[in-house]
């Protein structure tokens, strides 16, 4: 019998890196580390930062993993605006970092990228093809991230927009759009700006496939189709059958937001599907089955 893939998290107590924790511990061997040190019961690993590289490495070469899964990121986007610095030293160079360890240990790396890479001028899918052009700080310093892996053979890009359930205190979009609605409020979301949402438990499953079948490149990992942010509230409402709160259509422009975003981030995960013969859920599939996992977890 193969023996289990032996995964490395960077961020595995972060909304991803528990998913992956919680969707694969029966097939994998996880460890990984974070800042956050807090107890996830059955996963044991080690509290550290990024910036610690000397620690870092030993800690990456102890594990002796197959894969390691980049997935901590500074991933608030009006914040990588008011924070350049930062966002380039945890977002590009930890990156580079990370993909010189895996390099020179022989290891493969998978990186966890963004659809803020596009523009999202187009209101189509952007294929893996597609050019480039990121409009704020988050989107660049995760490009060079992607560019930075992918010098070397092996390794994967996984480009994704994701929501679940986070075990900190932080809230991912599905999370604010069921927590907020509970509580009564009235919610404006955007009905000018498109995304290909997928939930990080299938997510996980695609990394997991992706590394056994030995994939590398870039992929877009994330749903199937896109939906506007409007509309994932008003599905999000139904599904949850929540009866309190209100959705009210708003345009991105009227939100004050720091960044500047996409409008239209909408992707293709076609070539991921077609490598893997694995289907993705479309939007509404994915709430149902945040739905499910809600209930499951007891969150509701
Ligand atoms: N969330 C999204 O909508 C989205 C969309 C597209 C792509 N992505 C990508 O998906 C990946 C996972 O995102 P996520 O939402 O799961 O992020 P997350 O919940 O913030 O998890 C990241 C984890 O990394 C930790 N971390 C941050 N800085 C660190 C450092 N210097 N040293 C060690 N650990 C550190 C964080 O700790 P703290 O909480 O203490 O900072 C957090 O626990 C990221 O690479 C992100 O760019 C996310």
């Amino acid at each position: 019998m193969r023996q289990k893939m032996k995964i490395y998290v960077t961020g595995v107590a972060g909304m991803l890196g528990y998913g992956i924790y919680r969707t694969l511990h029966s097939r994998a061997e996880i460890t990984g580390m974070d800042l956050l040190d807090i107890k996830i019961p059955g996963l044991s690993y080690r509290v550290l930062s990024l910036f610690d590289t000397d620690a870092v490495e030993k800690s990456i070469v102890e594990a002796g993993p197959d894969v390691l899964i980049h997935a901590a990121a500074y991933v608030n986007v009006d914040g990588c605006e008011q924070e350049p610095e930062y966002a380039r030293r945890l977002n590009t160079q930890v990156t580079e970092h990370l993909a010189d360890i895996c390099g020179r240990h022989g290891i493969k790396m998978a990186y966890i990228s963004t659809d803020a890479v596009f523009d999202g001028a187009d209101p189509k899918l952007y294929t893996e093809d597609d050019p480039v052009n990121p409009i704020n700080v988050y989107g660049r310093t995760k490009l060079d991230g992607e560019t930075a892996v992918l010098r070397y053979p092996g390794n994967l890009v996984f480009r994704t927009n994701i929501y679940g359930l986070n075990i900190q205190k932080k809230r991912s979009f599905g999370e604010w759009v069921y927590c907020s609605l509970k509580q009564g409020e009235t919610l404006n979301m955007f009905t000018d700006i498109d995304f290909s949402p997928i939930l990080v438990d299938e997510l996980a499953e695609l990394l997991y496939e992706a590394c056994a079948k030995g994939l590398d490149g870039r992929f877009h990992a994330c749903g199937t189709g896109c939906i506007t942010k409007y509309d994932f509230g008003i599905k999000l409402k139904e599904i949850f059958q929540i009866e309190s709160g209100e959705i009210r259509r708003a345009v991105s422009s009227d939100a004050g937001l720091k960044a500047k975003r996409s409008k239209h981030m909408g992707m293709s995960n076609e070539k991921l599907t077609s490598a893997l013969q694995i289907p993705v859920s479309t939007p509404q599939e994915s709430i149902e089955k945040f739905y499910q996992l809600c209930k499951r977890e007891a969150f509701l």
